[in-house]
């Protein structure tokens, strides 16, 4: 503001300018070291991720968990190439994925790592989320082109190890909490499902969830939508891999165009901020419902503000956010690009555009919020 908008006295004639002196910004010699410090084990981080991916595809957190070796020892495990192999284990040893005995030359897993890389029944099996990071650097260059463009990049434009990496990472969390705590969390529903209900999973992917549910409730038909093709084939793959069971289906389509009506339960599992349209979407739900169905929203775990999801879950889903769920967004009609942090208020917001009257909080994980929606 200046004299003339508050309405003062007219400034005195221009007096010469001063020299404008710019601080010289001086670093805190400890706030450095610590933060390069921190650095570099976000670079360790994030180069060691590769052998993640690597180990996991060969099969080598799985052999190791059999028992101690040397790398000589799990070269011939695995049959693989021993010098490759003891680098591997150098490099796993150094980031603490596993434990070496300098006496023996041995390495081995404890069982908290067994449960992260080997043990694929486990609820905290994350190895696979690798696979989804390593996407994020092999499409890179898209997302780059599109901060310049304004452009989308769509789901299916990325690098198949996205489709997997999804598939089972999300598959870990799924298996350990949907049957047990999500849907008791939501009012009547496990009745219903035991009883016989209809039940569409709108943005599926490779169907994880959906083959969870239709393998614990047989009475129940379920039907799984999803707009890229490729993942519909895959998922009808997997059903097959299941043991071909009667009461499920999989059809391409995307959410506002999902057919039927009279559904008792339409859930979407982590895909409706990947969606253009979030609002439509729910808008096309609400009308597929039966007047007492329910719609169960599972999105990423995230606060209302930026400022409370400053933290480890923030940091990776913004950047996943970032590179993978807002660019999908924005190729799609609308482009809302809600973002992988909306938060709950924000989505309720969303969800009582799309009509449903009533929306709570049925219960969280570290890393979900579950969301029921009544019409
Ligand atoms: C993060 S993945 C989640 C997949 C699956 N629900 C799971 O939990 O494994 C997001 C999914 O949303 C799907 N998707 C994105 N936009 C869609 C739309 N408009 N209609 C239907 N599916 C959509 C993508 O193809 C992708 O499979």
């Amino acid at each position: 503001m200046n004299a003339t908008t508050t309405g003062g006295p007219a400034p005195a004639a221009a007096a010469p300018q001063e020299p404008v002196i710019t601080a010289t910004i001086v670093p805190d010699e400890g706030r450095l070291e610590s933060f390069v410090g921190k650095m570099v084990g976000d670079m360790a981080a994030a180069m060691s991720g590769s052998l993640v991916v690597t180990g996991a595809k060969l099969g080598l957190y799985k052999a190791l968990a059999e028992g101690p070796a040397t790398s000589a020892e799990l070269a011939e495990r695995t049959r693989l190439a021993e010098r490759y192999v003891r680098e591997w284990l150098s490099a796993q040893a150094a980031s603490g994925y596993v434990d070496y005995d300098p006496d023996g030359g041995r390495f081995s897993m404890n069982a908290e790592q067994r449960m992260v890389f080997a043990d694929e029944s486990s609820p905290v099996f994350i190895a696979p989320a690798f696979e989804v990071i390593a996407s994020a650097y092999i499409d890179e260059h898209k997302v780059t082109a599109a901060f310049r463009s304004g452009e989308g990049v769509g789901w299916h434009e990325h690098h198949e190890c996205l489709f997997r990496g999804t598939e089972r990472f999300f598959r870990t969390g799924y298996q350990a909490h949907l049957v047990q705590d999500w849907l008791p969390a939501l009012d009547g529903v496990v009745d219903r499902l035991r009883a016989g209900a209809t039940v569409a999973d709108i943005g599926c992917g490779h169907g994880a969830s959906t083959i969870l549910l239709a393998q614990a409730f047989p009475n129940s038909r379920f039907v799984g939508f999803d707009y890229h093709h490729a993942s519909i084939q895959r998922a009808r793959q997997a059903a097959r891999e299941a043991g071909n069971l009667a009461n499920l289906r999989f059809e391409v389509t995307s959410a506002k165009e999902a057919p039927g009506s009279d559904y008792d339960l339409v859930a979407c599992f982590d895909c409706l901020h990947d969606m253009g349209d979030p609002v439509g979407a729910a808008r096309r739900i609400r009308d597929m419902l039966k007047p007492d169905g329910t719609f169960l929203l599972v999105e990423p775990y995230a606060n209302d503000s930026l400022a409370e999801n400053l933290n480890p879950i923030g940091r990776m889903y913004y950047s996943a956010s970032t590179m993978i769920c807002t660019p999908g967004s924005l190729a799609q009609e609308v482009g809302l690009a809600l973002g992988a942090q909306a938060g709950e208020a924000r989505l309720t917001e969303v969800l009582r555009e799309g009509g449903f009257g009533r929306v709570r909080r049925a219960t969280e994980t570290p890393f979900n919020l579950i969301l029921e929606a009544r019409p």
